[in-house]
């Protein structure tokens, strides 16, 4: 499945993704130092946050308080808004669309 990551200067690049890995390691993992994911996935920094496309809203899992939180704390959280370390990539997100967030 492939994975679309726009970056902070608006360019989009889409990637290959191997099942299994988090959203947040399949940009990491891909070049993007944007993505700081500090924490590397415990979701307790919100350095991963990114705006997700709407039309994939209903195909993500569910939002865990912690990340709720988290997201809570960032100054450029909209409705889109996720901690990407919090997505597991599957091939039912094929195609799915993310953009970095803007650094807090
Ligand atoms: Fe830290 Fe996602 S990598 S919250």
């Amino acid at each position: 499945p492939t994975l679309n990551v726009t970056n902070r200067s608006g360019e989009e690049t889409t990637v290959e993704v191997a099942e299994g890995l988090t959203v947040m390691e399949a940009i990491r993992d891909n070049g993007f130092d944007e993505l700081l994911a500090l924490c590397g996935g415990c979701c307790s920094c919100a350095t991963c946050h990114v705006h997700v496309d709407p039309a994939f809203k209903d195909k993500l899992p569910e939002m865990s308080e912690d990340e709720d939180d988290l997201l809570d704390s960032s100054d450029h959280r909209d409705d889109n808004s996720r901690l990407s370390c919090q997505i597991p990539f599957t091939a039912a997100l094929d195609g799915l669309k993310v953009k970095i967030a803007e650094e807090d």
